[in-house]
């Protein structure tokens, strides 16, 4: 099918954006990253000499208007977060990139999918490299994945793809991993720079000549020993990347680049012993709370097109031992001493002898700000050692004069903070599109909390 040459040439490469350059430096000259930059043998295929040029295949111009668009009709995976991550599902000879850390549960989500889209009739090969056919076949017991067109491979050969490609002709390839495979036309290692480019340079070609979805699974590793993913992130259409520490139940699904869909969407799951499970309603697992404790507060942050609750926790203690510390989890430490400083200039509230720490439950990372008046709220609560009145949720973002600002799409905040039976809601005042039948609480300046909150 595929005849490649191979000639050799020495190059560096980038480990941190994959740029190229002829020689060595210090300093990457396409991104500046310090000592990233790798020798590798540059593979290039053999140019073909004197062939006549075929006219009738000479690139032209057209205009864009023109152009015949076929609607694809995009396969479903069956899970529902997965395809919406994808944009709506799996355009036929797109190329994915399914990044993570090792023990995220790349393999898992992917062997599930597999096995979803093989239910319906579709023939999937499965190629492993990092696992033996006892262990993938464990695996899949215990996920329950018996679908009749599921095919496995393990081989870690690039041939070999081809070989079960032309026999088994599947309607999708899943390849786990692409720092496991090799082909022997580069003389490198499995999981180097070159033989991870010109691995997914094949699998780019097989996917778009035949027509048929790749999904590469890629290891992030942190030394440029083995390359990351980064490297081949602009050879594919689409990146996701898995999120999600091991201890932690719940995992992120985030599209980092799509060719084929907005990169706005992520899909959740959790890690079950039964495998991966989707999680509709985000709300249920960052927040659960079934008493009014001191030191909480609800807010509502929006990550790709959804809104849920999240419980920020603030514990302020006597600092018994020297200097007071400041422990953030969850959002960056400076805002918690930003948020310190407001309070204590605003509010008058003395805590350079307590220890402040603040956590948002369910180990989230909230990047934005509308959860800065939660943060705030649990901080006063912890420090008076007062529950918020029943059915309190805040959302607004605390400037540096203390004044609350409104933030991005409160409508559906709201709307998600009412659904959940949150009946008093504390807003900006400035906040615009609140829903006629909604009553909420406007708040100008932190310094109207203590009376909203404490009375
Ligand atoms: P895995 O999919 O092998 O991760 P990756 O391919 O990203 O390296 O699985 C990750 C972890 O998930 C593994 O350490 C065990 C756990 N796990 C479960 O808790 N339940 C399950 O059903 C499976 C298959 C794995
Ligand atoms: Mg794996």
């Amino acid at each position: 099918m595929l005849e490649l040459k191979f000639l050799g040439e020495q190059m560096f490469f980038c480990t941190e954006c994959g740029g190229e350059t002829s020689k060595w430096s210090g300093k990457c000259p396409h991104c500046s990253a310090w000592n990233s930059l790798k020798e590798t043998t540059k593979v290039v295929g053999k140019k073909k000499k004197n062939q006549p040029k075929d006219h009738t295949q000479v690139a032209k111009a057209i205009k864009l208007n023109e152009i015949n668009i076929t609607q694809k009709i995009r396969i479903k995976t069956g899970i529902g977060e997965f395809d919406g991550t994808l944009g709506g599902g799996i355009v036929p000879g797109m190329v994915v990139l399914i990044g993570g850390e090792p023990g995220v549960g790349k393999s898992t989500l992917m062997l599930q999918s597999a096995n979803e889209i093989a239910k319906s009739g579709k023939k999937v090969l499965y190629v492993s490299g990092e696992e033996s056919r006892e262990q993938i076949g464990l695996r899949g017991k215990r996920l329950m994945c018996d679908a009749e067109h599921l095919y496995l491979l393990c081989s870690t050969e690039v041939n070999d793809v081809f070989k079960a490609l032309s026999e088994v002709e599947p309607e999708l390839v899943v390849i786990d991993s692409i720092q496991s495979v090799y082909t022997d036309g580069i003389d490198n290692a499995p999981g180097s720079i070159s033989q991870l480019r010109e691995c997914t340079a094949i699998f780019t070609r097989m996917a778009k000549q035949n027509n048929i979805p790749f999904f590469l699974i890629g290891h992030v590793t942190k030394d440029g020993a083995v390359a990351g993913p980064k490297i081949i992130e602009h050879m594919v259409d689409t990146v996701l990347y898995f999120e999600g520490e091991q201890q932690k139940q719940f995992k992120i699904l985030r599209a980092t680049k799509n060719r084929f869909g907005s990169t706005n969407e992520i899909g959740i799951f959790q890690m079950q012993t039964d495998g991966l499970t989707e999680v509709a309603d985000p709300s249920e697992i960052f927040f659960n709370r079934e008493d009014n404790s001191t030191g909480t507060a609800i807010g509502c942050v929006i990550e790709g097109s959804r809104a849920f609750l999240v419980e920020v926790q603030a514990l302020v203690a006597n600092a018994n031992y020297g200097n007071s510390q400041r422990v953030a989890l969850g959002f960056d430490h400076r805002k918690l001493a930003l948020q310190l400083a407001l309070i204590d200039k605003n509010l008058g509230l003395d805590l350079k002898n307590n220890d402040v720490f603040v956590n948002l439950i369910g180990g989230i990372k909230v990047a934005e700000p509308s959860v800065d008046l939660a943060t705030v709220a649990a901080i006063l609560s912890s420090f008076k050692d007062m529950a918020l009145p029943e059915g309190t949720i805040l959302i607004g973002e605390v400037g540096l004069n203390g004044e609350v600002r409104p933030v991005s799409q409160s409508e559906k905040r709201i709307k998600e903070a009412r659904k959940l039976g949150y009946a008093n809601i504390i807003i900006s005042s400035r906040t615009k599109n609140i829903p006629d039948n909604i009553k909420v609480t406007k708040v100008k300046h932190i310094r109207q909390l203590f009376p909203i909150l404490f009375n």
